[in-house]
């Protein structure tokens, strides 16, 4: 199908049509980049755009809301869904070619494979969204071998995702150079997400903590905090601020996502925590301390 919404942006949803123009583009000595997405598109996913079009001389994005990746009590059917406005976007930033396939040409009739990341998928999220890495890493998995891109950009609003996607492609020797972005925020700090829309007025007043009290524990470690009570002290923030539930708050190895036990390695602050109905997660680095 093309695409009716502006000359440039060129709309795909079958495979070998993706498969054939990114073949094309590379055999013509251009290099590409694929920018995933759920759609919903925001600033934040605007920022990847532009990195990705800073960085390959074309840029792919995909928009696919991925059934595998929801758990049966979340938010697949409410989960905000905007092509229109999402074409309109990408057309304006230049995006050259968009792939937005159905769920039967992701997953059709007998598709029975499962991509599984031991270890990085059982921790933070992961235990809280039984099967979420899973259905991630068998979708990324999927869209980087469709389209064979030189480089893809994941936000590392999402940062255990990005350390998942990093370990399956380096375990699975997929020829991608995974590149991480730095998160968006607004104003105050909030960190750019489509799930913020389901956030009430008053909630949203008490979004921002989250990101307050992950930086604010991020700079007392560094300054020599002991790890455990600072994030625990962080979680108390949370519901203090008037958080419903903090599923965790916890400082890992920005690599591995080990428990983080000191600062002569990098590290990251991770969280989760409940307004409503609504699940914010977001993280922020330790910066890593000389002779620590
Ligand atoms: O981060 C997202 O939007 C999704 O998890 C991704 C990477 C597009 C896979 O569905």
């Amino acid at each position: 199908m093309s695409n009716q919404y502006a000359d440039r942006l060129v709309v795909v949803r079958d495979v070998d049509s993706l498969r054939r123009r990114v073949r094309d583009w590379r055999r013509d000595g251009l290099s590409v980049a694929l920018v995933p997405t759920m759609g919903a598109l925001h600033k934040g996913h605007m920022k990847l755009m532009d990195q990705a079009q800073k960085m390959a001389d074309r840029v792919v994005a995909t928009i696919f809301v991925n059934p595998k990746q929801f758990g049966p009590n979340e938010d697949f059917s409410s989960y905000p869904r905007r092509e229109a406005d999402d074409f309109e976007l990408l057309s304006a930033a230049g995006v050259h070619l968009l792939f937005a396939p159905e769920a039967t040409a992701m997953y059709p009739a007998g598709f029975a494979t499962t991509v599984s990341v031991a270890g990085i998928s059982d921790v933070l999220d992961g235990k809280h969204r039984a099967g979420h890495f899973d259905g991630v890493a068998t979708v990324v998995s999927k869209l980087l071998l469709q389209a064979l891109p030189d480089i893809a950009i994941f936000g590392e609003k999402d940062y255990q995702q990005l350390v998942l996607i990093r370990r399956f492609v380096e375990d699975l020797n997929i020829p991608v150079d995974i590149i991480g972005a730095p998160t968006v925020r607004e104003h105050d700090g909030l960190a750019m997400s489509s799930r913020n829309a389901y956030l009430s007025a008053e909630e949203r007043v008490k979004a921002p903590a989250l990101y307050v009290a992950i930086a604010g524990a991020a700079k007392d470690i560094a300054a020599g905090g002991e790890i455990e009570a600072t994030v625990e002290a962080a979680r108390q923030k949370l519901i203090t601020a008037g958080f419903d539930s903090v599923d965790y708050v916890e400082a890992r190895h920005a690599d591995t996502l080990a428990p983080l036990t000191n600062t002569s390695n990098h590290g990251r602050i991770l969280a989760a925590a409940r307004l409503g109905r609504t699940r914010l997660i977001d993280n922020v680095p330790v910066p890593i301390q000389q002779g620590a």
